[in-house]
């Protein structure tokens, strides 16, 4: 058994989860009047602040409780200090995890190895809002003069899944005349389709990555500069529409961006946190420096709750120890997100690295193979699609596959009744979900309807809903950039909580380098004659087939 599920905490929630065995949440709910005001939690804010309602789970105030001692057990308090202090936490990069730096709005230093970075933060800032105004207004001219139309931002996983969530999820933010786009993959259609919609001397091209060494970014950053070399004909030009952002100015000259259109970052900045850093300046020209800050101060007002709220009403706090009551108690192994906000459309794709990369491993902090399960499989899509598509297998299906539900109070597009026709679906599934509908319900149901004999009870069994399936929900009065921000800070701060809980390094990466490897080794393959070698009989077969 490992030191977690031997400990008392731990064993007290085993203990716990056996007597939780039957208890329905419809009853708990008919039994106790106050139980949303009992299990919900809420952060104000300018832009209207938002609520989590964690009522809807198979959680009792013993529960909870228990939940809490295994918190303290793990010390979350003081991991979650040591991150905030610079403490270089993550241990098999040996790195401070400082994302929190990069929207510190108070004037509090945060020193890394005794130097304060708060300067060095604040200067590129600073220079982002700049070169921000000047694309947004036309200062910033192309090589013959004619403003920006359009900005192509070329990076993968944080360097691109961040600030494409964002600048979609800001839409109405966004600058009228200036188009927005991303290129991550390195299939190359996807660079292809873009370059179709853009004009050289109109396009700004952003090479977005932490290390500057991403095959899939390098690749594309060159093809945009043969693509644009190619009509313009003029090196000296390529400065005006090339700039980079990462850590490694070494490779960002080599590749022949001059530094001084270079914006950096740090390594203490993790790639799937770093949208906060000047990986965010397509946010920034498209929404604006304001707006930036704004979403900026909106993760600040997050982390002060998660440093300073009391456990019992703090937000990632609980969003994290209801995941892990779920995952490891109730067995679920999936979770899915889904905003009924068609802005968030990318959000669940963005939370699926930000807790499948930080959260998905196997081995404990001191090495130690794991006896209990770790971060889930997330999925989702905005409400009311995923309704007509995957809700049936979390309504009725076999496994237990706990969600959360977004949703805005006020809609940014005030279209006939669309918002209360939204509205009335985001409420509904998380109460379809936990009070489900017996075999009783069913028959009288049909019977009202004029079935009855064999018919009816043929029926029964297909219309029964078991229901007990446990979901939060966020509500937020409007999608707006403040909001935003407390929303991203959340899901990461819970993300912390639980990688704490688990014992595991939420902020290394190991397991996307094996594939990357392999990957190497067979790209010059695909084009020699000879038969491959060292490979599985399966893979050198498909080798073959692709040189065909
Ligand atoms: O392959 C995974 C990864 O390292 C992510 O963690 C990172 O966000 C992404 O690749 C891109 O890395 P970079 O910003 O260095 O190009």
């Amino acid at each position: 058994m490992s030191a977690l599920t031997d400990s008392p905490a731990w064993q007290a929630l085993a203990a716990h989860r056996s007597r939780m065995e039957g208890v329905l949440m419809r009853d708990l709910f008919a039994r106790d009047p106050d139980r949303f005001s009992r299990f919900s939690a809420r952060l104000d804010g300018p832009g209207g602040g938002m609520t989590l309602d964690y009522s809807k789970n198979r959680i009792t105030e013993e529960t909870m409780g228990l939940l809490l001692d295994l918190a303290r057990q793990q010390d979350v308090a003081g991991w979650r200090d040591r991150m905030f202090a610079g403490e270089r936490i993550n241990a098999t990069e040996d790195r401070a995890v400082l994302h929190t730096a990069l929207r510190n709005r108070s004037d509090r230093p945060v020193p890394v190895d005794g130097r304060d970075v708060m300067p060095e933060v604040n200067a590129v800032l600073a220079r982002m809002g700049r070169f921000a105004q000047a694309v947004r207004d036309g200062a910033w001219t192309g090589h013959d003069g004619s403003q920006m139309t359009d900005v192509v931002n070329i990076g993968i996983g944080g360097s691109d899944l961040g600030p494409y969530m964002a600048c979609e999820a800001l839409k109405p933010y966004a600058h009228p005349d200036l188009r927005m786009h991303f290129v991550s993959n390195v299939d190359g259609t996807h660079m292809a389709e873009t370059l179709k919609k853009c004009r050289p001397a109109t396009t700004l091209f952003i090479i977005a990555s932490k290390t500057f060494t991403t095959q899939e970014t390098l690749a594309n950053a060159h093809t945009a500069r043969s693509w644009f070399l190619d009509t313009v004909k003029d090196e000296s030009a390529v400065a005006r529409h090339f700039v980079a952002v990462s850590t490694n100015a070494a490779e960002v000259s080599k590749f022949g961006i001059d530094p001084e259109n270079m914006f950096v970052f740090w390594d203490w900045v993790g790639g799937r946190y770093s949208l906060w850093s000047a990986i965010g300046l397509p946010i920034a020209i498209s929404i604006g420096m304001d707006n930036f800050e704004a979403l900026l101060a909106g993760a600040h007002d997050m982390d002060e709750h998660f440093r300073n709220a009391p456990p019992e009403s703090n937000l990632p706090l609980l969003l994290g120890l209801i995941g892990v009551w779920n995952a490891n108690f109730l067995g679920a192994d999936s979770y899915a997100v889904l905003p009924y906000d068609q802005y968030l459309h990318r959000f669940p794709a963005y939370l699926q690295q930000l807790d499948m990369e930080s959260n998905g491993k196997s081995v404990d902090r001191q090495g130690n193979r794991v006896d209990y399960a770790t971060g889930p499989i997330l999925f989702g899509e905005p409400g009311t699609n995923g309704q007509h598509a995957f809700y049936q297998l979390i309504h009725q299906g076999t496994r237990l596959v706990p969600a959360d539900f977004l949703a805005p109070v006020e809609t940014q597009n005030p279209v006939g009744r669309h918002h209360p026709i939204l509205l009335s679906n985001f409420l509904a599934q998380p109460e379809a979900l936990m009070r489900g509908k017996t075999a009783e319900e069913v028959r009288a149901e049909l019977q009202g309807a004029g079935v009855i004999g064999d018919a009816l009870e043929a029926l029964v069994p297909h219309k029964v809903f078991e229901g007990n399936r446990p979901t939060n929900s966020i509500l937020f009065r409007r999608l707006d950039p403040h909001t935003l921000g407390m929303l991203i800070a959340l899901y990461e701060h819970k993300v912390f909580v639980q990688g704490i809980v688990w014992n595991i390094n939420s902020f290394d990466q190991w397991g996307v380098e094996l594939g990357k490897q392999l990957a190497k080794a067979i790209l010059p393959e695909l084009s020699e004659a000879s038969p491959p070698t060292g490979h599985d009989s399966s893979t050198a077969a498909l080798i073959e087939a692709c040189r065909e």
